[in-house]
């Protein structure tokens, strides 16, 4: 397709891989940081033409096999580190992605080399027809891993079905295994439904169920070691999340706890063994020995992992992020209902892998950049 064809299915496009200090606004670049960052260079170097190489190559020679793709921005929970607080304006159903354009994408980016799909949300297993949606994703040959990320409350109605589909990865978000509490972070009630939606799924054989604790200051921090010693007689594989800054979610870094921080108080209770990490991991895996699960830190503020970044997303409403905490997007649905063809389609793909950036702007930087609220995003 010839690139003047391309301009209306790109929005927001950032020309420059690497992110400079012009990009950024005043009062970011003014700031200093109070909460340490662990610089990272990551040893990446940019060349376009290593772009080309591949559909899903980036021109620092990151190859993406990893697609999360976000079924529904709705969810049956109000998290206040996820959802702002005074609501938001939904996408109307028309301009969200049908199932068969789910579909389309999936197939064209498992052939492009995408060996891991995960559906998230909002809350994906609110999404009608979820079970449909994993049953034709599940039968693309060449995908190893059907994953989903839920906060699990749909689980106990749907977990036969969506493993029978060939989902073999199951993530559950909770941040706290006290009841009272969990209706504070998330504004609603649920709680045990979701302790015995994460049983289930061990009992399924699902090992280890990931449960992800976004970890905030002040709401769940006292409750490290209680965590840890969940882990205990459970195969499950706590991820203490570092709280991220989203439009919306009034991120400020006296909320953040680190990783450092984090490591400190658990080894107060437990002694930590590191463990292995595959090169692409979003976490860094310890256990306590003669624990039968383990935990895990996603340190996306204080120790970015973007060097092994092998993500891309979709939204619901259609449009392939190349970052997480970029603005940058390109409308595939506007694309598809416009008649793009799957060759169309694989360009403008293409071009935007090509366009990502070596890392995220730094957590200062991202407080005050525009992004998308992270429900909309699906993580
Ligand atoms: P696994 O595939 O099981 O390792 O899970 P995952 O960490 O890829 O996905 P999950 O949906 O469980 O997300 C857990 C946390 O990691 C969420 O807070 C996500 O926002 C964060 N996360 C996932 N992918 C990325 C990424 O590419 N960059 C950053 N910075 N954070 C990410
Ligand atoms: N910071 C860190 N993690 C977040 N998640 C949602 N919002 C945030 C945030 N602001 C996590 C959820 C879910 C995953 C997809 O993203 O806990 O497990
Ligand atoms: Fe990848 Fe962006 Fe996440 Fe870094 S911040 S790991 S580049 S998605």
């Amino acid at each position: 397709m010839p690139p003047r064809l391309l301009l209306p299915f790109v929005i927001m496009i950032h020309a420059l891989p690497v992110l400079s200090d012009d990009d950024l606004p005043q009062a970011a670049r003014r700031r200093r940081a109070p909460v340490s960052e662990v610089p990272q260079d990551f040893g990446l170097s940019y060349d376009p033409a290593r772009s080309h190489a591949r559909v899903l190559s980036d021109g620092f020679g990151r190859f993406h096999t990893y697609l999360r793709i976000s079924l529904i921005e709705h969810c049956n929970l109000r998290c206040r580190y996820c959802m702002p607080e005074e609501g938001l304006d939904w996408t109307p159903d028309e301009h969200l992605l049908t199932n068969a354009e789910i579909v389309r994408l999936a197939r064209l980016f498992v052939a492009e080399g995408v060996t891991k799909i995960r559906l998230t949300g909002g809350e994906p297993l609110l999404r009608p027809g979820v079970e449909a949606i994993a049953e034709a994703i599940g039968a693309l040959p060449g995908l190893q891993t059907l994953a989903i990320t839920t906060n699990g409350l749909l689980l106990p109605k749907k977990l036969d079905r969506i493993r029978a589909a060939g989902v073999n990865l199951l993530n559950v978000s909770l941040d706290t295994l006290r009841p009272d509490r969990f209706e504070e972070i998330t504004r609603r009630q649920g709680f045990d439904l979701v302790v015995k939606a994460i049983d289930m799924a061990v009992a399924r054989g699902y090992d280890p169920v990931k449960v992800n604790a976004v970890v905030m200051a002040g709401f769940n921090d006292d409750e490290l070691p209680d965590f840890v010693a969940w882990t205990r007689d459970r195969p499950v594989e706590v991820r203490f999340i570092e709280f991220m800054p989203f439009d919306g979610n009034r991120w400020d870094d006296g909320r953040l706890v680190s990783y450092e921080q984090m490591l400190e108080r658990i080894r107060a209770h437990f002694p930590l063994e590191r463990l292995q990490d595959g090169p692409n991991d979003t976490s860094k895996t310890y256990r306590v020995p003669g624990h039968r699960g383990r935990i895990g830190f996603i340190t996306s503020m204080t120790t970015p992992f973007c060097e092994g970044c092998n993500r891309l997303r979709i939204t619901a409403d259609g449009h392939l992020k190349v970052c997480l905490f970029g603005s940058a997007e390109v409308s595939l649905r506007d694309a598809m209902r416009g008649g793009a063809t799957d060759d169309e389609l694989r360009e403008i793909i293409s071009a935007a892998v090509g366009r990502k950036r070596a890392r995220h702007a730094g957590m200062y930087n991202l407080a005050e950049m525009k992004n998308r609220p992270m429900i909309t995003i699906g993580g």
